[in-house]
């Protein structure tokens, strides 16, 4: 194990435990932008660094191991410095427009500029300009909110496989895109949205989400996606018991917070006026709404004396496994192989 100390507090940790994951055991929260457990060090942002006592610089906390009696401040005026002039940089580039963006209330660049009262730059110069892309149906990307931390290129790229953005130019005129400045559409963009679940700001907003509520107003509801067989852990985002977002649920050991574009933005069939909500039977050859209670007598009715391949079952794999073996179970009891569900679609 490996011993060192920060803001006081004696730690020990294991090898190789950056100062970040150090600190986090004792409690100290440290900010960061470009940081994601799941994914490759980056040391991008800066806006981590701590104070190590007799290092040269200021040390960027998320990529550097815990060393023996490492003496550590998280919190020094020096510190604090160093991040509000990291902040006062971004700030000098960035759209005014907290007011109506939709991450108000859970962007890290608002909060730490709150934190450490970075009201306004003291820097002047060009600001940027680049047009929205609107070209899909799920998310808009806004280029000029973005503080360029890249996670949500080594999202796509480690985690989906997609590789469907990276940087492109240098300096100030460095942005995040997909190949040849093309918009989303016509990338390899798979549109799981893992990309907007990770923006730290407001540069990649899911459009079912505009203007349906502010964050604090949001309850978060733990669930399955309904979608298939593999049981992603979502989190659905409510206002007045509608569903007006969803997120990865990180915790859940399934996806670890990871999900495809039918789970992350195929929800809205929830609130649709087109969903069935009851049962149909077949009458006269129309299709029309009935009771549980007659439907189930339906089926119940012509499964009489049904045998071998009389019989067809389609099932869900939106249903639990439980149900789906009872259902398996069933048919083949009568005979028959013919078992399908709706993984197919
Ligand atoms: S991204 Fe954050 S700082 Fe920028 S406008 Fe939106 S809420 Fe404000
Ligand atoms: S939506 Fe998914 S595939 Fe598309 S850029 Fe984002 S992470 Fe990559
Ligand atoms: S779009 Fe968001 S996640 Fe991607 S680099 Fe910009 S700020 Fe970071
Ligand atoms: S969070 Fe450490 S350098 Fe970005």
């Amino acid at each position: 194990m490996v011993s060192l100390t920060i803001n006081g507090q004696k730690v020990e940790v294991e090898p190789g435990t950056t100062i970040l994951q150090a600190a986090e055991k004792l409690g100290i929260s440290i900010p960061t932008f470009c940081y994601d457990p799941e994914l490759t060090l980056v040391g991008a942002c800066r806006i981590c660094v701590v104070e190590v006592e007799k290092a040269r610089t200021l040390i960027a906390s998320c990529c550097t191991p815990a060393a023996e009696g490492m003496v550590v401040h998280t919190d020094s005026e020096r510190v604090h410095e160093a991040r509000r002039e990291n902040l006062s940089l971004l700030v000098a580039n960035h759209p005014p427009e907290c007011l109506t963006c939709e991450k108000t209330g859970s962007c890290r660049l608002q909060d730490y500029c709150y934190q450490y009262r970075v009201e306004k730059s003291d820097y002047k110069g060009e600001m940027k300009e680049h047009p929205l892309d609107d070209s899909n149906p799920f998310y808009i990307r806004d280029m000029n909110k973005c503080i360029l931390c890249g996670l949500c290129v080594r999202k796509c790229y480690e985690i989906n496989g997609a590789a469907a953005i990276d940087f492109i130019n240098r300096g100030f005129d460095a942005k995040i895109t997909p190949a040849f400045d093309e918009p989303m559409e016509n990338s390899p963009c798979v549109f799981c949205g893992m990309c907007v679940d990770a923006c730290p700001v407001g540069a990649l907003t899911p459009r079912q989400s505009i203007g349906r509520g502010r964050q604090w107003e949001l309850t978060t509801v733990k669930t399955i996606c309904p979608y298939c067989g593999t049981g992603c852990g979502i989190e659905l985002l409510v206002k007045d018991d509608e569903v007006v977002g969803v997120r990865g649920d990180t915790s859940n050991p399934v996806n670890r917070g990871q999900v495809c574009v039918k789970g992350h933005f195929g929800i809205d069939f929830l609130h649709s006026p087109e969903r069935l909500t009851r049962p149909l039977v077949r009458k006269n050859g129309e299709l029309v709404e009935t009771s549980w209670d007659e439907a189930l007598n339906v089926v119940a009715e012509k499964m009489k004396g049904a045998q071998g391949t009389e019989l067809a079952g389609l099932s869900s794999a939106r249903v639990t496994n439980e149900e789906n073996y009872l259902f398996q179970k069933l048919l083949r009891m009568r005979g028959t192989n013919s078992i399908d569900h709706c993984a197919r679609l």
